[in-house]
């Protein structure tokens, strides 16, 4: 029987933070640290310089991701990055990050689109690949400039998001890791949460900015993501109380506590970085869980619950032996 195991973990942001303060005086922003906080959790976020890439993130995590499972970029034989950021309309983000990684097998390389849930999007395919025996050793990443697509003058988004990335390595083994896994998307919701714009005949066409309903997409993200949680929970025979870390995309500290409310896990069980990189979008969960890794707090052998929400809308959820 081949499984799916987290062999390393990685992540990557970039410059210095920038705290509440700091953005709403940048901006002008009819905003206060304390609404923010408050609503929120975030406190501060990181902003990739000017020319700095998604794919520049996605090097540095992946590097650390490498080095974590004791692996160079010669052992890799599947590239997925999660990202709705990407460098171009094309090339994909994983085919250049392939050839920063001076990774020339002729990996598989593509993105994954699927907004914040694009990593564990990303994590059901590559399990799904290295299950089937076809691939061995696979870099999954999460890496986003969501900065690029924001509207600065749009207090009710421009505060919420972050740029970053977060990656892992995931290796076939005879020893169980990923357990199960769901994604699902409602393409109907698509108004709630988008950037409704195109690239046409040389100019962008509609709006090239994140639009958001955030009270809708609120309400439905705690829904479907303890929805999901219960159904990967289900299918592994496995029930919440089992669960040693809850690993939620990092949106809004009260969606997470909500979630993990729903799922009657403590929230001293709930892993939150949100306040100190924003969103991330499909950088989150990985940024989230390589912290809580580093710091000591993830142990081997623990069970995990990954799940993310994002625009399309879609979620999904991985819960995994670490
Ligand atoms: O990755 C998934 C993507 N997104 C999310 O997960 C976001 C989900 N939604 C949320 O996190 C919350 O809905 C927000 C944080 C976006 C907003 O919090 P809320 O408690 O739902 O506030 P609201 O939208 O109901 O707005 C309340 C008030 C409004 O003013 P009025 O109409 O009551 O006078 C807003 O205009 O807060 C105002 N407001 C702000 N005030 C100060 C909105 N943004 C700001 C701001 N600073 N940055």
């Amino acid at each position: 029987m081949i499984y799916t195991r987290i062999s390393g973990t990685g992540s990557y942001l970039p410059g210095e933070p920038v705290g509440n303060a700091a953005l709403i005086a940048a901006h002008g922003l009819d905003s206060s640290d304390e609404w923010i906080v408050e609503r929120t959790g975030i406190r501060s976020r990181h902003l990739a310089a000017a020319g700095v890439t998604s794919s520049d993130l996605a090097l540095e995590a992946s590097r650390h991701a490498l080095q974590a499972a004791g692996r160079t970029a010669a052992d890799v034989d599947l590239i997925i990055v999660a990202t709705s950021t990407p460098d171009y309309v094309f090339p994909s983000a994983a085919a250049l990050l392939q050839s920063k990684l001076g990774n020339i097998n002729g990996a598989a390389a593509f993105d994954v689109q699927a907004v914040c849930s694009g990593f564990v999007y990303g994590l059901t395919i590559a399990d799904k690949f290295i299950r089937s025996g076809s691939h061995k050793c696979a870099l999954v990443v999460g890496a986003e400039v969501f900065s690029r697509i924001l509207d600065w003058k749009d207090r009710g988004t421009c505060v919420l998001f972050g740029d970053g990335a977060g990656a892992v390595v995931l290796e076939a083994s005879d020893q169980p890791g990923l357990l199960s896994s769901a994604f699902h998307a409602d393409g109907s919701h698509h108004g709630i949460l988008s950037v409704p714009g195109q690239l046409c005949g040389g100019v962008v066409t509609g709006d090239p900015f994140l639009r958001m309903d955030g009270q809708a997409v609120f309400k439905f993200a705690v829904k479907v993501l303890a929805d999901v949680a219960n159904e990967v929970l289900g299918a592994a025979g496995m029930t919440a109380a089992q669960v040693d870390w809850l690993i939620p995309h990092q949106a809004n500290v009260r969606i997470m506590q909500a979630t993990a409310k729903r799922l009657h896990i403590a929230p001293e069980n709930c892993i939150v970085t949100v306040g100190h990189h924003g969103n991330t979008s499909a950088a989150s969960i990985p940024l989230a869980l390589d912290e809580s890794v580093r710091a000591g707090r993830i142990q081997r052998g623990q069970h995990l619950l990954l799940e993310g929400v994002g625009g399309g809308f879609t979620w999904g959820a991985t819960l995994l032996k670490f």
